[in-house]
């Protein structure tokens, strides 16, 4: 029986050793759960790195005798593979230059070599798992080359690729030295997925100027064969999500937060460690705030989350220090005995501890210089039920196309955000309740069971169509 097969840099579990023994946590991201209940079914299999360096052949053997019992493979990675491959060219390369800090990206050949090298790797692992009739699903920047080397080796498979962050215009993508070997790898696939429209123009207009292959309705003739490019917004699980907020556990823990902030109005903002998140904006224009309007001191506290990420990397080693310094100013500024205007916590956090913070939050500020999607927004709406509560949400983040409901603004305007902040903390409930609802309404129906719904039968749709041109 044909099987799906997914493959992303990381497996959705979290490989750990602790005195000599393996312990395998799975996985709480948006991805996980919403393919949870696929790959676990039948032979279905996820294909990923284990997220540890493992050396030893005995030891790698047990962990594929142990991931092989929850529908997982693993792609063993060297450290001078974390470095160059994930360190290196997925995350010093291509995660600036596709976020548009171009000025942040490395162009270095060995880091290229190995890229080329790792995706090789992952492909030779699939091929020792892949039957010629099995759909294979490829997520993520890490594996742009993956798509077109399968190919090569199962010309008639089914692959469909799918890309979660930005594609940028045509302008910044062809400053990569390495843009054409790009999207050769890109289309090997018969269905690229982005999360919006205007990343789908991107990838179609570098396509057509770097590769000459034009497209129509988002389909590419490339002769011998030809592939279609959409847009699939990411949903989240949105039940899940308002379940947790609704659990007596995570009620619990919101009043024990509440009474330790007596009567302030929260603003919250939570992010993964990253200069596409736009932290240190976010402080500034905080900061501003609490200038302008010196009637909300002690009135008003920043709940800022931030979970480390990618520490290795030079940029976000230096980013910490920023954030650091400038909570820091702006608390040595503003504090007083009884009130902290940012209460900042550098650590992750468990989904309970989220939820009870999202319910807490007045006011939700997400605001990324540029984001794929974000899901951070999605969560918190979906954690709000009847309650009130505001998001502020940046244009730059793909999540904007679809709640249009949310006060939208640009990072980089810093009038426009302290105003906004101003807005949503004086907004009358009625009407923080009308935007919820409208939100939430779409959130649950676009969830991220019908995101993957609709990719799979988007790919299907395609094989057939592929079909009846080859025989027209
Ligand atoms: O947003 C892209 C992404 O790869 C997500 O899929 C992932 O959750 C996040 O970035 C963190 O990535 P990592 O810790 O694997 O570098």
């Amino acid at each position: 029986m044909a099987k799906l097969i997914i493959v992303s840099n990381r497996l959705p579990v979290k490989l750990q050793e602790k005195e000599g023994k393996m312990t395998y946590k799975p996985s709480e991201g948006g991805l996980a759960t919403g393919l949870g209940s696929i790959y676990k079914k039948d032979d279905n299999l996820w294909i990923g790195w284990p997220g540890m360096v493992v050396e030893n052949p005995e030891k790698q053997q047990q962990i594929a005798v142990d991931l092989h019992d929850e529908n997982m493979h693993p792609v063993f990675l060297t450290e001078t593979e974390i470095r160059e491959f994930y360190e290196g060219f997925s995350n010093e390369t291509l995660w600036p230059t596709f976020h548009y800090f171009s000025q942040y990206a490395v162009y270095d050949q060995q880091l290229w070599e190995t890229y080329v090298a790792v995706n090789q790797k992952y492909c030779d692992v699939i091929l020792e798992q892949a039957e010629p009739e099995d759909t294979i699903w490829i997520h993520d920047y890490q594996l742009l080359l993956l798509a077109s080397m399968l190919r090569e080796r199962l010309p008639d498979a089914t692959i469909g690729f799918f890309l979660h962050i930005p594609f940028p215009s045509y302008e910044v993508f062809r400053l990569l030295p390495w843009r054409k070997e790009i999207l050769d790898g890109m289309v090997g696939a018969d269905l690229v997925g982005f999360h919006t429209y205007d990343d789908m123009r991107h990838f179609l207009s570098s396509v057509n100027r770097i590769l000459g292959h034009g497209s129509m309705h988002g389909w590419i003739n490339m002769g011998s064969r030809s592939l279609l490019v959409d847009s699939f917004p990411m949903g989240i699980d949105y039940d899940k999500y308002a379940e947790i907020a609704d659990s007596d556990e995570v009620k619990k823990r919101e009043k024990v937060y509440r009474n330790n902030l007596s009567d302030q109005k929260i603003v919250l903002s939570i992010d993964r460690l990253d200069y596409s998140k736009g932290i240190p904006q976010r402080l500034r224009a905080f900061e501003l705030f609490l200038e302008q309007y010196p009637e909300f001191h002690e009135k008003v506290t920043l709940v800022m989350l931030v979970v480390p990420s990618r520490d290795a990397v030079e940029k976000y080693k230096e980013l910490k220090e920023e954030v650091d310094e400038l909570v820091g100013r702006i608390n040595g500024r503003y504090s007083r005995i009884t009130w902290n205007p940012i209460q900042y916590f550098y650590r992750s956090y468990p989904i309970e501890t989220l939820s009870a913070f999202y319910r807490m939050a007045d006011v939700a500020l997400v605001t990324p210089m540029r984001d794929g999607m974000n899901l951070v927004c999605k969560e918190y709406v979906a954690s709000k039920h009847n309650d009130p509560g505001v998001l502020i949400l940046s244009e730059m983040a793909g999540a904007s196309k679809e709640l249009s409901e949310a006060i939208l603004i640009n990072p980089n305007d810093i009038n426009q955000v302290v105003a906004s902040m101003h807005k949503a903390l004086t907004m009358p409930e009625e009407e923080q309740k009308a935007c919820m609802s409208r939100m939430q309404e779409s959130l649950k129906r676009y969830n991220i069971h019908h995101w993957v719904g609709i990719y799979m039968d988007r790919l299907n749709y395609v094989k057939i169509k592929q079909m009846s041109m080859a025989t027209s």
